[in-house]
């Protein structure tokens, strides 16, 4: 039988007690995986890697060593929260290591989003598999992920040589040396089933119910070549947007919202003065499982303040656009 498919028989998961009965047989499951043998977890602090995290922390406690890289494509704060809430709060076995400059030395013109994508997936292994040899002697010997199912059907496209839509960067291969085995405890799994799980498990709202990011980050938004000033701008012209669909309700209302920044610049004025400067474009949608999307409809007057704001507070963007294209024929993200 092949583990990556979903049984016609799967029930969706749907309520409290549904969940309850996956994650009793989850814990049962990893704890006869793993044994007494540690397992190191990419915690990138998204739904998906969260859950698996508090499941997994369920399941065998202090034996789950989480690993926080910060490839320095994290949404503004975000690096600081997971520490806070996972290394803090609930208390988790948590390593942080700030790649940062490993990334973008490596992503440093390049403008091809798959070539982008492959180094940054390969960089996530290479951080990991540096994180691992240095815990080797202490009995890690798997690999935790947060690979859901819209990213195992995406990546068997893939590798069927059939029309890959793109490689989502959480379903790969690790170094031969390394004899990681994969525990993938939500990977047959849809987005919202992963959420009332998490739920289950006693996370809180706001996290469970957070918007999803890409593993590639911020770095599949600054699209074409990354540069530290674009993606800077990027940065904080998404902080501003996050900022005020939180205080207008909008959070609650759309699953995924964001800013992309194309490698291009059109002249604006600025102090009376040329000011030349990239566009930052809003996405904002709605979807049930990521496999198709529409577009959420903002008030007018809402979009015109985050235009203010990211125009005269951002440097280096002069203008917003807002893109209302639906997927299919649009992807989610732009590369
Ligand atoms: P697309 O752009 O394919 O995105 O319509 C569908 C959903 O997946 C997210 N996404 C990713 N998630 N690793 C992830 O974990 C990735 O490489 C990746 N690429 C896209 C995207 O943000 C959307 O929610």
């Amino acid at each position: 039988m092949d583990t990556n498919v979903r049984p016609e028989s799967m029930q969706r998961i749907t309520t409290k007690e549904l969940a309850d009965a996956f994650i009793a047989e989850q814990l049962e499951a990893v704890r006869a995986q793993v044994g007494d043998k540690k397992v190191l977890l990419a915690l990138s602090g998204g739904v998906d890697s969260s859950v698996v995290a508090a499941l997994l922390i369920k399941a065998i406690g202090k034996q789950l060593v989480c690993v926080h890289v910060n490839h320095g494509l994290m949404r503004k704060n975000e690096s600081e929260d997971v520490v806070r809430i996972f290394g803090e709060q609930l208390d988790a076995n948590l390593i942080y290591v700030d790649a940062t400059d490993r990334f973008l030395d490596l992503l440093a013109g390049v403008a091809e989003p798959e070539k982008k994508r492959k180094i940054i997936g390969a960089e996530f292994i290479n951080v990991f598999a540096d994180e691992a040899r240095k815990l080797s002697n202490e009995g890690v010997e798997f690999l935790a992920q947060g690979t859901i199912y819209p990213d195992i059907l995406e990546s068997i496209k893939a590798a069927e040589g059939k029309q890959a839509v793109k490689s989502h960067h959480n379903v790969g291969g690790l170094p031969e040396d390394l004899n990681f085995a994969l525990v993938e405890p939500v990977k047959l799994l849809f987005k919202d089933e992963v959420r009332v799980v998490g739920e289950a498990l006693g996370l809180p709202h706001a996290m469970v119910y957070r918007q999803p990011f890409p593993g590639p980050g911020l770095g599949v938004r600054c699209l074409g070549a990354i540069t530290r000033d674009r993606l800077n701008a990027l940065r904080e012209a998404d902080a501003i947007l996050r900022e005020e669909f939180d205080k207008n309700g909008l959070a609650e209302k759309v699953w995924q919202y964001f800013i992309a920044v194309p490698d291009i610049k059109s002249v604006g004025v600025r102090n009376e003065s040329r000011y030349e400067g990239w566009p930052a474009i809003i996405r904002a949608v709605n979807t049930v499982d990521a496999m198709t999307a529409t577009i959420e409809e903002i008030p007018y007057a809402i979009l015109h303040h985050i235009t203010d704001r990211i125009t005269h507070e951002v440097e280096g963007i002069n203008r917003v656009l807002l893109d209302l294209t639906p997927k299919p024929i649009g992807t989610i993200e732009w590369e």
